[in-house]
């Protein structure tokens, strides 16, 4: 393992005023989301839409790297560059999504685990030859009566250090990004209870596996109300519990933290981070991996037709912009209704 290369890719994934687009969804994730525009999901529709993201002028000024899935990491702009190549020529780096899944975990009704271990040493040898420089596993916890038991937590926990330790020995930086879902009806002060023992047993897992912390990205959920709740915290309170919760369970040799959006709307997302990061310095960079909160309003711009390619452009790159200043503390809630 070299760890100074490790080291200086993680850095650069969460480099100052910049942050992630999380494009990796997969090939059922994506057609719910075209499913929402009323578009079909073929194969040339779902290349088309990711190159009008990945092209759109002005957004590399905010974009630091971008998460792939398997289908797309493979697939070219219509000029027959592959994309992993084209976004390396503009300093993108480029990642892979490497888990395969949420699955039911056995004994455990309503809870699951993730799976994609077998195997995965020679998948990622692949990923390190196709241009992939980091990977995403995603763990899951939803929040409900009588869940997360121990149990499911301590699985998911084991399952993200061996996924992270294996990228590692393959020279690909991991997010490790277990995500307390904001699904239900719950409060935040019961979010940041879930947040904190799932926070703590993944760093004792990532501890024993041997996982060099800096070189590694964090990608957790915000310390949030559930969207069901009738009373939501405020964003000066979901800032205030997640900076709390993150400074008592997170490494300060752990380079960055690179949120995910969860279900937040894209303006919530942006002003979430944008209040953390204006609280004053911690010890980690603090940025955006989103996936919905980065593409949902380009994808309703976009609506599947070759006409409206521009102004899908326009909308993400206007996006990323925003949430690149917020990731630089210089958000204000004012500039939404701003032109770019
Ligand atoms: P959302 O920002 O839409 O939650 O997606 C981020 C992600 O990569 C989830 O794994």
């Amino acid at each position: 393992m070299n760890r100074s290369e490790l080291e200086r890719v993680a850095r650069g994934m969460v480099a100052k005023g910049k942050g992630i687009l999380a494009a990796d969804e997969s090939s059922g994730t994506i057609r719910k989301r075209f499913d929402s525009i009323r578009v079909e999901s073929t194969e040339e529709l779902r290349r088309s839409y990711r190159e009008m993201l990945f092209t759109a002028p002005g957004a590399a000024g905010s974009i630091s790297a971008v998460i792939f899935y398997d289908e797309t990491l493979r697939q070219k702009t219509k000029d027959g560059v592959p994309f992993p190549e084209y976004l390396t020529r503009l300093g993108i780096i480029p990642g892979i999504k490497v888990d395969a899944g949420a699955k039911p975990l056995a004994a455990h009704p309503g809870e699951t685990i993730t799976e994609g271990l077998d195997g995965l040493r020679e998948r990622l040898v692949e990923y390190h030859g196709l241009g992939a420089r980091f990977a995403k596993w995603r763990a899951v916890i939803d929040i409900g009566d009588g869940i997360p038991s121990r149990y499911g937590i301590e699985a998911n926990a084991e399952a993200l250090a061996r996924y992270a330790a294996l990228c590692q020995e393959q020279q690909i930086v991991p997010i490790v990004e277990p995500e307390v879902l904001m699904d239900g009806g719950h409060s935040i002060e019961r979010c940041e209870e879930v947040t904190n023992a799932v926070l703590e047993a993944v760093f004792d897992r990532l501890y024993m596996a041997r996982i060099h912390l800096e070189g590694m990205v964090l990608k957790p959920n915000m310390v949030i109300s559930g969207k069901k709740a009738t009373n939501r915290a405020a964003p000066e309170q979901v800032a205030e519990a997640t900076l709390r919760c993150l400074r008592r369970r997170v490494p300060a040799a752990v380079p960055g933290i690179a949120f995910l959006s969860g279900g937040q709307s894209p303006s919530e997302a942006t002003q979430h981070l944008g209040l953390m990061n204006r609280a004053g310095p911690q010890p980690w960079a603090l940025t955006f991996s989103y996936g919905r909160a980065l593409q949902e309003t380009a994808l309703k711009a976009w609506g599947g037709a070759p006409a409206n390619f521009g102004a899908g452009q326009k909308a993400f790159a206007r996006r990323a912009q925003l949430n690149g200043l917020a990731a630089a503390g210089l958000y204000e809630a004012s500039m939404e209704s701003q032109a770019a």
